[in-house]
């Protein structure tokens, strides 16, 4: 998790406890579509499409740090978006993730 200086900019997004290891929920807000993930009980949220195609990575599976994209097979790492393998080879979009009072909040506008 990661955290900012402005609250302004932190949204809800689920309960801590809503999202068991390897499950995701799709978050829209600020005109984005993204995913929270939890991998192994870190939180993480990237960009909801695949960076080769417009294809959503909510279809694809969370093992260790990394999100699969089902389509065809990319890996992301969930830390920092980048992917690790072909064909997709540009980055997912990151968004900072916190725990307040018992809800896990994205930053959307850092
Ligand atoms: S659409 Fe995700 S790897 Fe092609």
């Amino acid at each position: 998790m990661t955290s900012t200086g402005s609250d302004d900019a932190w949204i809800d997004a689920a309960r801590v406890d809503e999202l068991q290891p390897g499950q995701m929920k799709r978050i829209a807000a600020g005109g984005r579509k993204m995913l929270l993930c939890n991998a192994d009980g870190q939180y993480f949220c990237v960009d909801e499409l695949c960076s080769h195609e417009d294809y959503s990575l909510w279809f694809g599976c969370i093992k260790g740090k990394t999100l699969k994209c089902s389509l065809h097979g990319s890996h992301f790492n969930l830390v920092d978006g980048k992917p690790l393998n072909e064909p997709a080879d540009c980055p997912l979009r990151t968004y900072p993730v916190r725990l307040r009072e018992g809800s896990l909040q994205i930053a959307i506008n850092v």
